[in-house]
């Protein structure tokens, strides 16, 4: 079995290429670095089942594709999940945010259409915006505002969402939407804004933790390896196609809570440093994962300190 990875370099592209791997998956990974990094590939390097491209895959896919052998242009499912995902990168690349998930989730359409191939688009709980329904079913249209700093990464993935639906009715491909909810895990980057690398970054340095409102605002935090397997079998089921899931952690934690128990983990005292909200930043988000366990027959198994344990060790080891 042969998959296509987009955004491979990254968080949970790397995650995913290593899962399919370990699996038995032939997998050709494509990345611009645009926000990954070739140390995320270490371990699918070692396999010689690993292909790795360097491409942008805004760029139509007849570029790169015909770099491979012919075997490996005819993959079974294409996993198109590049993108920036943190609001620090993809404010810095707001451009490239709208284009990959415009132009790159057309071109993962067409090539997954005219290979016979699965598409599995990775989507975000921010299509729901700042929600005023709780928690998430994914029959919420959500609640986003349109020209908002946001609005590269949100309606981009509304469009992408918007795109493979209407090519399921109009092209009869068999794709399945994934709406990722906050995921967290080694291979974070220290400086990209998210609130966990954030936190584990600067209770390790003994700095105070930055604490944006009054830290009231609540998140649920999936460990990485609970999201990679809802999206594997999201993503190989049959029967799915047409299919849009939310997989996440549906446990809500207020952020201060977050801050206490990561200071806890590293060991010491808690200090905060308290700083005004970002607009458009949402208050209160947590999924409703009835849909993932009624069709995925999945729910989230590593619980918030054994993970951030995990992911504290991992930024010991890499500071
Ligand atoms: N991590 C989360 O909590 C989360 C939550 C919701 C949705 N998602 C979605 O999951 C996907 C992966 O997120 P992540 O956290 O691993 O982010 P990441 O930034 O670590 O990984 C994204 C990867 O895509 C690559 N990329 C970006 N544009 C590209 C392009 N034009 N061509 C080729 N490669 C490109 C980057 O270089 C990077 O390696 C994204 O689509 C994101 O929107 C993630």
């Amino acid at each position: 079995m042969l998959a296509f990875v987009t955004g491979a370099a990254g968080f949970l592209g790397s995650h995913l290429s290593d899962r399919l791997l370990r699996d038995g998956w032939s997998v050709v990974g494509v990345d611009n670095f645009a926000t990954g990094d070739p140390r995320n590939l270490r371990e699918a390097n070692e396999s010689d089942r690993f292909t790795f491209v360097e491409a942008d895959v805004s760029e139509p896919w007849t570029g790169w594709t015909t770099r491979l052998d012919s075997a490996q242009r005819v993959p079974d499912v294409v996993l198109h999940l590049a993108s920036p995902a943190s609001p620090v990168h993809y404010e810095r690349l707001a451009l490239e945010t709208l284009a990959v998930n415009g132009l790159g989730t057309m071109h993962a359409v067409t090539f997954a259409h005219e290979a016979g191939a699965k598409l599995l688009y990775a989507s975000t709980s921010e299509s729901y915006g700042d929600p005023l329904e709780h928690p998430q079913r994914e029959t919420y249209w959500g609640n986003v505002n349109p020209i908002g700093i946001r609005s590269c990464y949100d309606e981009s993935k509304r469009f992408g969402e918007a795109y493979v639906t209407t090519a399921v009715r109009k092209l009869g491909i068999d794709a399945r939407i994934v709406r990722i909810f906050n995921t967290y895990g080694p291979r974070m980057q220290a400086g990209d804004g998210r609130v966990i690398p954030n936190f584990c970054v600067s209770a390790l340095r003994g700095e105070a933790l930055t604490v944006y409102g009054d830290g009231s605002q609540t998140r649920s935090f999936c460990y990485v390896d609970d999201l990679i397997d809802g999206i594997v079998r999201l993503a190989t089921r049959p029967g799915l196609g047409g299919r849009v899931v939310n997989v996440g952690n549906p446990d809500e934690y207020t952020i201060r809570q977050l801050a206490e128990i990561t200071a806890r983990l590293a060991g010491v005292p808690l200090h905060t440093e308290d700083r005004p909200l970002p607009p458009d930043d949402p208050t209160r988000r947590r999924p409703d994962i009835a849909l993932a366990r009624e069709l995925l027959d999945w729910q989230p198994a590593v619980p918030l300190e054994i993970g951030l344990a995990r992911t504290l060790d991992f930024f010991r080891l890499t500071r």
